[in-house]
C-alpha cells in the first residue's frame, strides 16, 4: 500500500517538473491564430516567462506569423515574406525578456481584422545568473550588479532553440522544490 503510493509519488516527482518548468501557450486557445479574435484579451491574464513557448495554430496558407517590433505592430507593417513562419503550427520559444509582438502578414488581417498579438515576457523562474546571456567572464554573480534590461545582442527573430543551460537551470530548481514537496507528502501518506 505505502510502497504503491511512494511509487506513484516518485513518478509524479519525475514528471511534474517537466510540466512546471516551461509553459506552452496555444495562441487563441481553441480558436488558434485567426482573424476577428481579441488577442489582447487573450494575453491579458497570462504570465509569460523566458523558456515558455507560443504555438500559433492555423491552416497553412490562410495566415502566417511575423515577429515584429512595436512600430511595425502598431502600423501593421509587414516584413519581407521570407521572414514569415508559415507551417500552421509555428512554435516560438520565448528566449529573452521584454515586450514581443507578432502579426499576421496575410492581406489586411493585421490592420483590419485584429490578427496581432503583443505580450510581455518576464525573466525565467530562476535567477538571471543562470541565464544564457550572462557574460562568460563574469564572477559568480552579485545579482544586484547585473542590469537585466541591458539589451544583449539583438535577439534573433527566428524561433531559437531554448538554451540548454537555461532550461537545465529551471528544471533543477523546479525539480528540487518539487522533490521536497513530494518527500513531505510521502511522509504524510506513510
Ligand atoms: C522596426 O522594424 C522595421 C522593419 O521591420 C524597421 O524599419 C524599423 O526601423 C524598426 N523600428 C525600430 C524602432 O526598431
Amino acid at each position: 500500500m505505502a510502497s504503491k503510493h511512494l511509487a506513484a509519488l516518485a513518478i509524479l516527482a519525475i514528471l511534474l517538473p517537466a510540466v512546471a518548468m516551461a509553459t506552452e501557450f496555444t495562441v487563441g486557445d481553441d480558436q488558434g491564430w485567426t482573424i476577428n479574435f481579441d488577442y489582447e484579451a487573450w494575453a491579458k491574464d497570462k504570465v509569460f516567462h523566458v523558456g515558455d513557448k507560443l504555438v500559433f495554430k492555423y491552416t497553412a496558407g490562410r495566415h502566417n506569423v511575423f515577429k515584429v517590433n512595436g512600430t511595425a505592430f502598431t502600423n501593421c507593417a509587414i516584413p519581407p515574406a521570407n521572414e514569415a513562419l508559415t507551417t500552421g503550427n509555428d512554435v516560438i520559444t520565448l528566449a529573452t525578456p521584454g515586450r514581443k509582438w507578432y502579426i499576421c502578414g496575410v492581406n489586411d488581417h493585421c490592420a483590419n481584422y485584429g490578427q496581432k498579438l503583443a505580450i510581455t515576457v518576464l525573466e525565467a523562474w530562476v535567477s538571471p545568473a543562470s541565464a544564457p546571456s550572462t557574460p562568460a567572464a563574469s564572477a559568480p554573480s552579485t545579482p544586484a550588479a547585473s542590469a537585466p534590461s541591458t539589451p544583449a545582442a539583438p535577439a534573433p527573430s527566428t524561433p531559437a532553440a531554448p538554451a540548454p543551460s537555461s532550461a537545465y537551470g529551471i528544471s533543477v530548481s523546479g525539480y528540487q522544490l518539487l522533490m521536497a514537496a513530494m518527500v513531505a507528502v510521502a511522509f504524510l501518506v506513510v
